[in-house]
């Protein structure tokens, strides 16, 4: 297999057209059969509903180039679940979820070429979405909907490669108390963007939530999830039904206390408590583990060691687990060929 000729060393978190992508369409209450397409534009309705009323959601995942030059996926199923759980949130129909790993699988080895090798830095990142296709002016779902998977090469998230990261205490909120914060909906994404413009004029690398309710506990950042470690080497996460369940930390956590014998605490984490930690990390699929260096809390600045031995540990067995160096759990792995 030829690849694609790209400087696959300097690529950024960006979107690069590639050959192509799978779709299918929800009409009459059915599914249609899906097909994989070389047409990346869509041409929908001006009243669509995604247009309208934001009837979208999305997932993301990465396909890599293992050690021994296989291609392969990280839990797929989990973002088929997640989607599913978005889906009924948003009151769209479900893409059943073994169709769902299908198309990640098809889409991946249609652009086989475009799979960054080992080694580089760079990854796959695979973007599955769904949205309300049909026109809709009063509010409700729509009728038709169409599902897309599509991929693009990526490297860092965060500009700066290794870096520690620079966060801030958002004023602002990401998700109230029964809303749509566990759920990967484009509108969760769309009201943080005035935030993260605003974070990134003033320095800061990304917006770190706190509960809405309360504003006591700490929640997540616009795109990850946190960890943190004690000074004894403790991972603690915060828990919360408004954060999104992600599929990196919930590995973090097994990887932590089966790969590496720590000890691991899901559970809310106060404001207050940040100050006692020694090392913070945000994780994610895009994410992967980015250190921390400073969270600035109004006037209070926290310090952390950056990539500090714990998150150093956790981010050399999840890559490893990805990149085929070290075995994997049951199930975690999708081999794509
Ligand atoms: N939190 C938010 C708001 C995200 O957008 C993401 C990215 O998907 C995550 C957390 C991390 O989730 P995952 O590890 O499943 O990618
Ligand atoms: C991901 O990590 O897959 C996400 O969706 C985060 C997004 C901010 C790129």
């Amino acid at each position: 297999m030829e690849r694609k000729n790209l400087d696959w060393g300097n690529l950024g978190f960006g979107y690069v057209q590639t050959d192509m992508r799978y779709v299918s369409n929800f009409k009459n209450g059915q599914w249609d059969d899906g097909c994989l397409t070389d047409q990346a534009s869509i041409t929908i309705n001006e009243c669509a509903c995604v247009l309208q009323y934001a009837q979208t959601c999305f997932e993301g995942l990465k396909a890599y180039t293992t050690e021994d030059g296989h291609i392969v996926c990280f839990r797929p199923d989990l973002n088929a679940q997640r989607m599913a759980s978005s889906c009924r949130r948003l009151k769209m129909p479900v893409f059943p979820e073994e169709r769902f790993v299908q198309a990640v699988v098809e889409t991946v080895r249609a652009n086989s070429q475009w799979v960054p090798p080992y080694g580089s830095g760079a990854t796959l990142y695979v973007r599955p979405f769904m949205f309300g296709s049909d026109s809709i002016i009063g509010v409700k779902p729509a009728n038709e909907y169409q599902f897309r998977v599509f991929v693009t090469p990526v490297g860092p998230y965060f500009k700066g490669g290794v870096k520690p990261l620079k966060l801030r205490i958002s004023d602002l909120d990401r998700a109230a108390p029964k809303g749509t914060g566990d759920v990967k909906a484009g509108l969760n994404y769309a009201m943080s963007l005035y935030n993260i413009v605003d974070a990134h004029e003033k320095g800061y690398d990304e917006n770190v939530y706190v509960d809405s309710a309360t504003r006591t506990h700490i929640e997540e950042t616009g795109g990850a999830n946190i960890i943190f470690v004690t000074k004894d080497g403790k991972l603690v996460t915060p828990q919360s039904s408004t954060i999104l369940p992600s599929i990196t930390r919930r590995s973090l956590l097994y990887v932590a206390k089966e790969y590496l014998g720590l000890e691991v605490e899901e559970r809310p984490v106060a404001l207050s408590e940040i100050d006692e930690f020694v090392e913070c990390g945000l994780c994610g699929t895009a994410a992967v583990i980015s250190p921390v260096g400073t969270i600035v809390d109004h006037g209070r600045e926290i310090h952390y060691a950056g990539m500090g031995p714990t998150i150093q540990k956790l981010y050399d067995t999840l890559t490893g687990i990805q990149m085929g160096r070290l075995e994997a759990p049951e199930g975690w792995i999708q081999v794509i060929e």
